[in-house]
């Protein structure tokens, strides 16, 4: 039920800090990453293994696309990330030496079931990053890496992709730790960082009726961009795709760098830019970014790091998200950008828990 929520999506954004406690449990000994409970892999197989591919549809495939940016960062094997309907037509390198993640919350999804079958029959060890057990995926893998989401019925994916990105995070460390390439302090600061990481998803929660207030000012916008760099790029995406699919506004996302190659045509006062500028390496970029967007009068409303007084001559309005280490900020700045897309919807009436042309789990192509 909807424990007084009034729609499913609202219960479920706000059960993220327990999603994200929940994945933590029986998977961290201290301050390191142990999945050898649930992965029976022995150090043989993981030495085997020299890329990694991984492959979803959707909300699922930006979670990938985050984790990607970690997994690069702790390991030494080459990666790929693809959405399942290109990944399972082109021919890649893929066998005994490819270890190969599917990423989807329903587990049911067609095309990425279709993917995992290619990766199959190429002899790579399949594992699937899933929130239901007994689904048609994680029967047909080799390994399964459970979300411990609950289930989630709105048909936008939120909790769930905050689980998949908590799943997707330990096992890059998990991998990191066991094939000798990622330092223990940069673990034990990653791990420290996620326990704590539930305590700043609930303070963001509690600037609701902000962002409430926010997204009614914007709600009657007929076009958005979304900006962000490095592991925010993917949650501009999340945050676009949010947006449309429940109050079918039209919204794009883009690399901030690429703005000038094209995108920064569309801007003008009407078109509102959401832009993700955490405090990190690519904060001076985004902020010139941002400045090139406004010199076109669009508004701007940023996604920012609180205590960072740069950014606020620089934006019509701002929401605010904790400090946090750089590689975690994607857990944060998607919640704003969650609530926001719910509250644009509310605003329009708009059947939240059930968009139009949307379903729960694509099991067609
Ligand atoms: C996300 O809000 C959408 N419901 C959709 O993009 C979804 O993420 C995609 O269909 C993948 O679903 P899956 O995780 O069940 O495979």
């Amino acid at each position: 039920d909807k424990d007084g929520y009034p729609h499913f999506m609202l219960k479920e954004i706000n059960e993220q800090s327990r999603v994200i406690r929940d994945s933590l449990v029986g998977r961290l000994r201290n301050e390191s990453v142990d999945l050898s409970e649930e992965l029976k892999w022995s150090n043989e197989e993981i030495r085997k293994w020299n890329r990694i591919h991984i492959v979803a549809c959707g909300t699922s495939y930006y979670a990938a696309l985050i984790a990607e940016r970690l997994f690069e960062n702790v390991t030494e094997w080459d990666i790929r990330v693809d959405v399942a309907s290109e990944y399972r037509y082109r021919e890649l390198n893929s066998g005994p030496e490819t270890l190969a993640i599917f990423v989807s919350q329903s587990g049911e999804t067609a095309d990425t079931l279709a993917a995992e079958r290619k990766a199959k029959i190429s002899g790579a060890c399949c594992l699937a990053v899933t929130n239901v057990p007994n689904s048609t995926l994680a029967r047909e893998v080799d390994h399964v890496l459970l979300l411990k989401a609950g289930p989630e019925v709105g048909v936008a994916a939120t909790k769930t992709f905050t689980g998949q990105l908590c799943v997707l995070y330990l096992l890059a460390l998990y991998l990191g730790r066991v094939s000798g390439t990622l330092p223990d302090s940069k673990q034990k600061r990653l791990v420290q960082e996620l326990r704590v990481l539930p305590f700043k998803v609930d303070t963001i929660l509690e600037d609701h009726l902000l962002i409430r207030g926010l997204a009614e000012k914007y709600a009657n916008a007929r076009n958005f961009l979304f900006l962000g760099r490095g592991n925010s790029f993917p949650v501009a995406l999340e945050g676009a795709l949010k947006l449309k699919e429940i109050s079918y506004i039209h919204a794009e996302a883009y690399a901030a760098g690429e703005m000038k190659h094209g995108p920064i045509a569309l801007l003008d006062h009407d078109v509102p830019v959401v832009v993700l500028i955490p405090r990190d390496h690519l904060y001076d970029k985004v902020l010139s970014n941002i400045q090139e967007a406004r010199a076109r009068s669009a508004p701007i409303i940023a996604v920012a790091t609180s205590g960072d007084q740069h950014i606020i001559p620089n934006a019509e309005d701002i929401l605010w998200i904790p400090p946090s280490e750089p590689e975690l900020n994607p857990f944060l700045e998607v919640i704003p950008l969650q609530l926001f897309a719910y509250y644009v919807a509310r605003y329009k009436g708009c059947d939240i828990d059930q968009p139009r042309n949307l379903a729960k789990s694509v099991t067609v192509e």
